[in-house]
């Protein structure tokens, strides 16, 4: 079953014609209004005009531990992405309220994983192999996949938890079925696990069979979903290449949604978390290549003055979806708060809640 997405409303007009300094200014007074009332968690990834509203920052992994532990705040205002405040919702309290300030800001990733074609796979793959498979979700996901996991003795895995996810799984069971970004699935058995590649096969959910023959899938570890990020996956090997080329004493560092081929040769991997941690920690004068969304590097560019600090793809690598929310919108969710209206929740049914949040309990106690 698909849960559809409303898309965002037009915003009344006065929103943008109110200048920078006047946005600002209002969202500052309705986060002093609002107090404890409200929370604001920004992903990593949001542009530096809407994170300095953020209480909190973090990477998917994160912000989810924070959503389930801020029991006190009424509404929670998450700037990030749809499946974000999704999992916030299951997590948090049934008293709490949790706000998209932009309806618009989905995932692609989270949608080439369709619940039906998931379903499909499943039943398939039960029926071929007499074994038993475990499924593991990233967090990147819509809200219903990670109930099917959670109902199917799974759990959600984020970039920072993936490698005890997969150990995890592999203690239930003898197949791992990862979904849907197959690089974080294959840079985790195979660079953190220790398995070949040749342990792995991408299942592609638009191909009889996910492309393969029934019995190709009996010799392997991991079935991985053929899903990716398109904005990790802007990254080239030759990048990598040309930076070592003209800054011999580069680091390396990226994400674990890059390729393999990237992955494998870069000096240093991990989750939007892991990448603040590393760069921040580095002695000064160190310099960084880093292969991740723009708008977090050109922040830890500034944050660190004494290091050089570039995205690995010097042309614009930005999340397009987590780049809607702006400041027009979030100031246009607090004022509706400030009157008593609540915009853009976000709600998962309770029967998708349920497993969802199995699956996310466990991925909480995973580590
Ligand atoms: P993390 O926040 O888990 O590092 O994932 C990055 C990302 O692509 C979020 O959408
Ligand atoms: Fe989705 Fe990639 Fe954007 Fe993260 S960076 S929200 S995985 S499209």
């Amino acid at each position: 079953m698909l849960v559809a997405i409303p898309l965002q409303e037009p915003l009344p007009k006065i929103y943008n014609e109110l200048s920078a300094e006047e946005l600002d200014e209002r969202i500052w007074y309705a986060k002093r209004v609002l107090g404890e009332r409200l929370v604001i968690l920004g992903h990593h990834y949001q542009r530096d005009e809407v994170i300095k509203f953020a209480d909190f920052r973090g990477d998917s992994y994160k912000l989810s531990q924070l959503a389930a532990s801020r029991t006190q705040a009424e509404y929670i205002v998450f700037c990030g992405v749809h499946f974000m405040a999704e999992s916030a919702d299951i997590l948090s309290g049934p008293h709490q309220k949790v706000i998209l300030p932009d309806l618009n800001a989905g995932c692609s990733m989270a949608d080439m994983a369709d619940i039906d074609q998931v379903e499909e796979c499943w039943e398939l793959l039960n029926e071929a192999l007499d074994e038993p498979i475990v499924p593991i979700t990233y967090m990147n996901s819509a809200a219903n996949l990670k109930a099917f996991v959670g109902r199917n003795g799974g759990a959600v895995c984020t970039s920072s938890n993936a490698p005890a996810a997969l150990r995890w799984a592999l203690d239930r069971g003898s197949k791992v079925l990862f979904f849907p970004d197959q690089h974080l699935g294959r840079n985790t058995a195979t660079l953190k696990l220790g398995y070949r590649l040749d342990d792995c096969i991408v299942w592609d959910p638009f191909k009889d069979w996910g492309g393969h023959d029934p019995e190709d899938y009996r010799e392997k570890k991991f079935i991985l979903w053929k899903g990716h990020c398109s904005v990790h996956g802007m990254f080239t090997v030759e990048m990598i290449h040309k930076w070592r080329r003209e800054v011999p004493d580069i680091n390396i560092l990226v994400h674990p949604e890059c390729r393999y081929e990237l992955v494998s040769i870069a000096d240093y991997d991990g989750s939007t978390e892991y990448i603040v941690k590393t760069v921040s920690a580095a002695p000064p004068g160190s310099k960084w290549a880093i292969g991740t969304e723009i708008n977090l590097v050109h922040r830890l560019a500034k944050e660190n003055p004494d290091k050089f600090v570039r995205c690995l793809n010097e042309n614009v690598c930005v999340c397009a979806t987590m780049y809607r929310i702006d400041q027009q919108h979030l100031c246009w969710a607090l004022e509706n708060l400030l009157e008593g209206n609540v915009v853009n929740q976000i709600t998962v049914p309770e029967d998708i809640a349920h497993w969802a949040r199995v699956a996310l309990d466990r991925m909480l106690q995973i580590h």
